[in-house]
């Protein structure tokens, strides 16, 4: 089943590139959707491309239980971000009918649409839009660089579910369990199989334009010249050493994944340069603190060029408790296995789903804490026991 999935835009070098709205992911909802018509569930959309499969309940209309996750991936992404979670749910699905078990609430599956927003940006879409906490019509217009549009791209990945019924946005939901791979070090240090999530960090995502003016490479003397390039790398250093003053700990996680240039050519000074910066931190005050002075720090290195900066996501820091997480804390105990209750570095869906449901996540070690790399690993021990724990606790709810 992971191997039929991880083949589904595979890379030479092991990973997995499948990004949201491509045609792989289209390819790999056809897969997914095969699986449950073969076992009998039922598949449904909703009208930002989720993908839900559903094992019914002995009362068809008690709010289900839910688990999931994504299945598309960064652009050097590995085989386990994302696709394990939904792997994980189909396999708790297959481990019940495999011994006809019955559960009094329905069990859902969902694949979150666009969770890592590489072409379409900002990312968690999906869960966004199920939990209103982006309108519909916003994420809908989102374009990617070539000026298409979510709504354009979408028909194309729901054709791979042609027999798919739609259901609304945010239908009740009992609870909701995201299994993950920690995508950091925490448990291989500390030899833990299991993380039961506490959390995730809160995270604000913001772009930075800076215009300058395009001058000759030649002639150009260096006074009269508005270098938006030279501009940006001094603004990115600005920050980065802003925070490293401010942070001794190394708490705040401080990315520039993103730089563009125009006219991006070796003999033209560059007129137009854009950056993005990723900014998280367990304690939401630090963070928008930090958000806040980006700005005028980056006025201050601007050397003559204009600078606009926005923001296009923030997400404050989220505590998981109530049913959900009782529920993974209770498994993990019962089924003995090593684990440690920590928090999430990296975002989730669950993020968004614990503002409409008591919602929780599981925990497996991934090599070397590695991920967001095609070199993603993690062993089937591991990942099985993490399905355990997810299995346990869902029965456990879907029988509430
Ligand atoms: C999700 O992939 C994140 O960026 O945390
Ligand atoms: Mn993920
Ligand atoms: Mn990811």
């Amino acid at each position: 089943m992971h191997i039929d999935l991880a083949a589904i835009g595979a890379t030479p070098a092991g990973g997995v590139c499948r990004l949201a709205l491509s045609p792989e992911e289209a390819k790999a909802r056809s897969l997914i959707a095969e699986w449950a018509r073969e076992a009998g569930w039922s598949v449904t959309t909703d009208p930002i491309g989720n993908l839900f499969i559903r094992r019914q309940g002995l009362e068809a209309t008690a709010a289900p239980v839910l688990t999931g996750s994504h299945i598309d991936t960064q652009p050097t992404g590995g085989r386990f971000d994302g696709a394990y979670g939904v792997l994980a749910g189909i396999e708790v699905l297959r481990a019940l009918d495999d011994v006809r078990a019955t559960t009094r609430r329905p069990i859902d599956v969902a694949a979150w649409t666009n969770e890592e927003g590489c072409r379409f940006s900002p990312g968690m879409m999906g869960s966004e839009a199920f939990a209103a906490v982006r309108p519909l019509e916003k994420i809908l217009a989102v374009t990617d660089e070539n000026g298409i549009s979510v709504s354009q791209a979408l028909p194309q990945v729901l054709a791979a579910t042609p027999d798919a019924s739609t259901r609304p946005l945010g239908f009740p939901v009992h609870a909701y369990i995201e299994a993950h791979i920690e995508q950091g070090p925490e448990l291989e240090r500390s030899r833990k199989t299991i993380g039961v999530v506490t959390g995730i960090q809160g995270s604000c995502r913001l772009r930075v334009e800076v215009t300058g003016e395009e001058a000759h490479a030649g002639t150009t003397r260096r006074g009269q010249r508005r270098d938006a390039l030279l501009a940006t790398t001094r603004m990115i250093q600005a920050i980065e050493q802003h925070v490293e003053a401010l942070d001794p700990d190394d708490d705040v996680r401080l990315t520039f994944g993103m730089l563009k240039v125009k006219p991006n050519v070796p003999s033209v000074v560059a007129a137009w340069a854009f950056f993005s910066i990723d900014i998280r931190h367990a304690n939401d005050e630090v963070m928008l603190r930090l958000a806040g002075q980006v700005e005028s720090i980056c006025r201050e290195h601007a050397g003559g060029c204009a600078v606009k900066v926005t923001e296009i996501q923030r997400a404050l820091a989220t505590r998981f408790e109530g049913r959900a997480f009782e529920a993974v804390l209770e498994a993990a105990r019962r089924l003995g296995y090593p684990f440690v209750e920590m928090p999430s570095g990296a975002g989730h869906d669950a993020r968004q789903l614990a503002c409409v449901c008591p919602s929780a996540m599981v925990f497996v070690p991934c090599a070397g804490g590695i991920s967001h790399n095609e070199a993603e690993s993690a062993s089937s021990a591991d990942l099985a026991a993490g399905t355990r724990v997810l299995s346990s606790a869902i029965v456990e709810l879907a029988n509430s």
